[in-house]
């Protein structure tokens, strides 16, 4: 209702501010209705078209005919914040503001094309997501790139612009799968995927209950994303277990947000505290595990959720015993001069930020061909890893087991084996 009246209040100014709102309105659709029909067919299933809200609304009166369409301002969020404020504000506090920022801090980002980028066709498709500032938004048109402005149509598809399609688990799926997040494959194949879908093929009445991604991530119309964990499965404190510390620390070095040689905290970690990678003090690691466990509790009994959660703790931390060692033999190979330091690398140490197997193509300018051992070790945080710990959380045991904890041990495997060849053909 408050949005309602906002609209209301916006499209009365708009009105008043351009006499010819209409006629311009209905000069877009004639046209629009040859030059790019769907799209107009699209915009008249929606909400928007009902409530008079027009192409003009979103992208100004600029332009008139097919010869200036670059005149037509193509919408930020802040535009549908002129009428949505309420998810606009709550879409700000969301982890998913912070798409493109993080996807910036990667050094790596900058040695991929830039149609994978700034293009949208690869890490920049999905890191699309976040309220770019000017010194973004800037930089994108410098190199070329004008479309991609507006997070929004990332779930509400344009030009319906629907709620129902936003709340379907499918919103979330070109993003959350494969490599390195596969959680649409983890879930749609777990116990609550599958009731989810007898559901909806009727084998299950509709009173039946089955927790999409929004109920368990996006719970009560909110905008707001934080899991307790997030994607790197690190957080401070360290644990009390001695070795579970010891081994997260040599992966907060792996990161390059603790000095491999000083243990003390580098530049790396006010990047990760800007985009809030990870959870740093036991509080609003806490908010989040609390908020969860009570999404739980609709359904399952505390005690039973709790004991699900924990094991998930659990299993990371003896991932990373795996995770660790894996590390250290590597990092063992840098201090003897038997790997030679990559010119992008912070430390002289294996960089698992690096998040890229490059291969020293003739793009990726900066950075020296990796070694075929980092790049296993690269392959067992950014894939196995992951799907060792997440997939515990999203209750799928073929992904726990085969393609997480079995392939990391697989992993370690390798990176023995090839540490010892290299020691032994190594010309001193
Ligand atoms: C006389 C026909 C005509 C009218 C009137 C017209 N358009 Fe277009 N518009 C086009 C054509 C043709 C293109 C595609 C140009 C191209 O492919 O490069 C286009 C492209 C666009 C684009 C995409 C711009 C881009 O950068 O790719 C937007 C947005 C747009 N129109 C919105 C509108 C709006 C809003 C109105 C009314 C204010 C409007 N159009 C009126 C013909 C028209
Ligand atoms: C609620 C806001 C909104 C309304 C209303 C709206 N658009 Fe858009 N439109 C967008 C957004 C957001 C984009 C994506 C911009 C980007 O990628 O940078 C877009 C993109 C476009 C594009 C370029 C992409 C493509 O697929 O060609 C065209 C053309 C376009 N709109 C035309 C129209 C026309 C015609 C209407 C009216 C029938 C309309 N829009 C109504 C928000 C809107
Ligand atoms: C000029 C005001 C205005 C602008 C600008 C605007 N909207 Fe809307 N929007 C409305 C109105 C009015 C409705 C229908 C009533 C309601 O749901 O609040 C609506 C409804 C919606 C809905 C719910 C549709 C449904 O299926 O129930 C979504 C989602 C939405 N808008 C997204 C957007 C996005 C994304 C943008 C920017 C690209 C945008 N809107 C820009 C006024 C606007
Ligand atoms: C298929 C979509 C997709 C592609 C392609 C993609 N990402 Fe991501 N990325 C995601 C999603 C989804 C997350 C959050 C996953 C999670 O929390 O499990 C993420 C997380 C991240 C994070 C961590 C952000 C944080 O704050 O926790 C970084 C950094 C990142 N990606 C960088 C990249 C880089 C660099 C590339 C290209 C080499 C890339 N991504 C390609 C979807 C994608
Ligand atoms: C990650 C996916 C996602 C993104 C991105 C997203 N939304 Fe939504 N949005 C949803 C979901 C899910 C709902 C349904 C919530 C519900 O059922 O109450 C929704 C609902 C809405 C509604 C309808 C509210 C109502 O109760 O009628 C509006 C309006 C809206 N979103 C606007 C926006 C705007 C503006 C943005 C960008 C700032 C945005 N959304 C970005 C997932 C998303
Ligand atoms: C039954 C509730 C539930 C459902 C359904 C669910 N998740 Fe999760 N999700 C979790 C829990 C629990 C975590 C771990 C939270 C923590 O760190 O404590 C998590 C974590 C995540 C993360 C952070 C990285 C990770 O995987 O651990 C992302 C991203 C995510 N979920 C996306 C999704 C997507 C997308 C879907 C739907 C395809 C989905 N989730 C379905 C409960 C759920
Ligand atoms: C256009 C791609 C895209 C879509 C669609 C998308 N996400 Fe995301 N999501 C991302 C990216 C990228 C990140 C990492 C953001 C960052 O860098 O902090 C992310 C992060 C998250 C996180 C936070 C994980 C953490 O680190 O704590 C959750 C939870 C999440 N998404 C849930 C969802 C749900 C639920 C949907 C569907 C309703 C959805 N996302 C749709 C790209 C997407
Ligand atoms: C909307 C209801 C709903 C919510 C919310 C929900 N679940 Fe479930 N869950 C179910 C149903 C129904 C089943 C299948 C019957 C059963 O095992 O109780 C299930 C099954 C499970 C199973 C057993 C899976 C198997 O393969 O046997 C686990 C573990 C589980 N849920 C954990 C969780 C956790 C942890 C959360 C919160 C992060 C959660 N669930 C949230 C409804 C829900």
């Amino acid at each position: 209702m408050k949005t309602f009246k906002t609209a209301l209040a916006v499209g009365a100014f708009a009105l008043l501010a351009t006499a010819a709102t209409a006629v311009i309105a209905d000069d877009c659709i004639d046209c629009h209705t040859k030059v790019s029909p769907g799209m107009v067919q699209d915009w008249k299933a929606s909400e928007h078209s009902k409530n008079d809200v027009t192409c003009s609304s979103c992208h100004g009166a600029k332009h008139t005919t097919a010869e200036d369409s670059k005149s037509a301002q193509l919408p930020s969020e802040e535009v549908c914040a002129e009428c949505h404020q309420e998810q606009f504000d709550s879409f700000a506090m969301g982890k998913h503001n912070f798409g493109w920022t993080a996807l910036n801090a990667i050094p790596a980002t900058h040695m991929a094309p830039d149609e994978l980028i700034e293009g949208g066709r690869g890490c920049g498709g999905c890191h699309n997501m976040g309220i770019k500032s000017e010194a973004q938004k800037k930089d994108q048109l410098e190199k070329g790139y004008r479309y991609q402005t507006n997070s929004c149509d990332e779930c509400h598809t344009r030009h319906t612009f629907s709620k129902k399609e936003a709340n379907s688990p499918r919103a979330c799926q070109q993003c959350h799968m494969g490599y390195d997040h596969p959680q649409w494959e983890m879930w749609s194949s777990s116990k609550h995927g599958a009731r989810y879908f007898a559901i909806q093929n009727g084998d299950l009445p509709k009173s039946a209950v089955a927790p999409t991604c929004q109920t368990c991530h996006l719970p009560d119309g909110t905008h707001e994303n934080h899991t307790a964990w997030g994607f790197l499965g690190v957080r401070l404190p360290l644990p009390e277990d001695k070795q579970e510390a010891a081994d997260r620390v040599t992966i907060l070095k792996a990161l390059g947000v603790l000095d491999p040689e000083t243990g003390e905290p580098t530049a790396i970690l006010d990047a990760v505290k800007a985009v809030d990678m990870a959870r740093l003090d036991q509080a609003s690691w806490e908010k989040e595990r609390t908020k969860m466990l009570k999404t739980c509790t609709q359904c399952h009994s505390e005690t039973y959720a709790r004991v699900q959660l924990e094991m998930g703790d659990s299993i990371l931390g003896k991932a990373d015993r795996l995770m660790a060692e894996a590390i250290e033999t590597v990092a063992a190979l840098y201090k003897e001069g038997i790997i030679k330091k990559p010119a992008g690398y912070p430390h002289n140490y294996p960089f698992l930020l690096s998040f890229m197997h490059t291969n020293g193509a003739a793009w990726d300018k900066d950075l020296d061909k990796l070694s075929f051992i980092d790049q296993v070790l690269l392959r067992m945080y950014m894939k196995h890893r992951m799907r060792a710990y997440q997939a515990f959380f999203h209750v799928n045991p073929d992904y726990a087991y085969w393609y997480g904890w079995n392939m990391m041990t697989e992993d370690l495997g390798e990176i023995k084996e090839l540490a010892k060849t290299m020691r032994a053909t190594h010309k001193k």
